[in-house]
């Protein structure tokens, strides 16, 4: 028996959590998301008349999530699969799974078995696809309600719903990248569990939001009871699981607090000169504004955007290089792009010593991003002055208004 082994966690009447927990996981999506409290892998076990999984792991630790799943149950008794998500984290023990059970259905919506089909290669497998509102009889007057979650965050992405335990297995959406060894939010670091909620939300929610606002308000119409929300990474809710959604719903319609984020990198430090000077001014004219400051180069980017997404407006700042920005302003700037922030403000600031197009792309590449970019800005020649520092006035009164 694996050293490792996972072991069940009682979640409710015949429901337990199989998953894996990984304190030591560092990134996910490659090097997308820095992970820096762990995080899991949450599946399911459901033991009624039927006996269904929610859910698997990730590749890495298949061979421990079947001998664990063994060592609880005959895999034979396994009725069928629920597959809510095709992406490896939850979907990358099947295939070893599947070697063992190999008619066993799976059923998930059809845009995953497209996902599945192509990362895996076995057509063969015994798919059922369902759609909002199907259902299947587990038994003891209890059935699983399918909800298909499109977008949250990927075209296969669903959730399902049991009814009599009322548990929402809500997959990615409500989750965190966050190891929680006792598994229950109300249990978790407070402090840490909110603070990993909305990062999961601003660099992969976001970008949704519209759809996550229809969602919510579809789940809330339904009036399902729902005692639990198992996500599929992170702590699962049950002291008042619609928290969660009801954040989700805040977090969906341009969310801001008082903050203003001036995110900068810079050669010679006259840009960073240029940030620290507006953080002062900022202080000046609002002092109940939070102000924060980064250099793209030295800060995460994942924990960057989380501030910009709490912020009602952002300074970005770049020296000219080539004409442009430097290559790591460049780079965010993408990031930035791809994560659709609505209802900010932006400034911008810069220093050259020759050509100076830095502030001119910054403007037009904001602006291009959703961005409102105020017009008063700092173009600094060589290192700033007196008369450059004194356009910080004008620059952060017009991101205040
Ligand atoms: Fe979209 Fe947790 O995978």
């Amino acid at each position: 028996q694996n050293m490792e082994v996972i072991m069940r966690k009682h979640i409710k009447n015949n429901v337990s959590w199989v998953g894996k927990i990984d304190w030591e996981l560092q990134e996910f999506h490659g090097s997308d998301y820095t992970i820096n409290n762990g995080s899991s892998q949450n599946a399911y076990l459901i033991e009624e008349e039927k006996t269904v999984l929610i859910d698997t792991v990730w590749k890495p630790h298949s061979s421990e999530f079947i001998d664990n799943l063994e060592s609880e149950i005959d895999l034979n008794t396994i009725d069928f699969i629920v597959c809510n998500h095709g992406e490896v984290d939850h979907s990358g023990s099947l295939p070893a799974l599947m070697e063992k059970i190999p008619n066993t259905p799976i059923y998930c919506t059809e845009n995953a078995v497209k996902s599945l089909v192509g990362q895996y290669h076995h057509p063969e497998w015994n798919f059922k696809t369902v759609k909002t509102g199907d259902s299947v009889d587990i038994g003891n007057g209890k059935s699983l309600v399918f909800v298909e979650m499109r977008m949250l965050h990927w075209p296969d992405s669903m959730a399902t719903y049991m009814t009599g335990d009322n548990i929402l297995f809500s997959n990615d959406a409500f989750g965190q990248h966050f190891a929680v060894e006792e598994l229950w939010a109300d249990k978790a670091d407070q402090c840490r569990l909110w603070e990993e909620a909305l990062k999961y939300y601003a660099n992969i929610l976001n970008p949704f939001s519209q759809l996550v606002k229809a969602k919510v308000e579809e789940i809330q119409k339904l009036n399902l009871p729902i005692d639990i929300i198992a996500t599929s990474h992170g702590a699962i809710w049950r002291e008042n699981p619609m928290q969660i959604v009801e954040k989700y719903y805040e977090w969906s319609q341009a969310y801001q607090e008082d903050q203003i984020t001036i995110v900068y990198d810079t050669m010679w430090d006259g840009t960073k000169k240029l940030a620290h000077k507006i953080a002062e001014e900022i202080a000046k004219q609002s002092p109940d504004t939070r102000v924060k400051i980064f250099n793209i180069s030295k800060t995460n980017k994942n924990d960057i955007m989380t501030e910009v997404f709490k912020s009602k407006a952002i300074a970005v700042g770049s020296p000219t290089v080539g004409n442009s920005v430097l290559s790591s302003v460049a780079g965010w700037l993408d990031f930035l792009r791809e994560l659709k922030f609505k209802n900010k403000k932006a400034a911008v600031f810069g220093t050259y010593g020759w050509s100076g197009e830095s502030t001119k792309v910054l403007r037009e590449e904001l602006t291009k991003y959703g961005f409102s970019v105020v017009e008063p800005e700092i173009k600094c020649n060589w290192n700033p002055e007196e008369s450059d520092f004194n356009k910080a006035e004008a620059l952060v009164s017009a991101l205040l208004v």
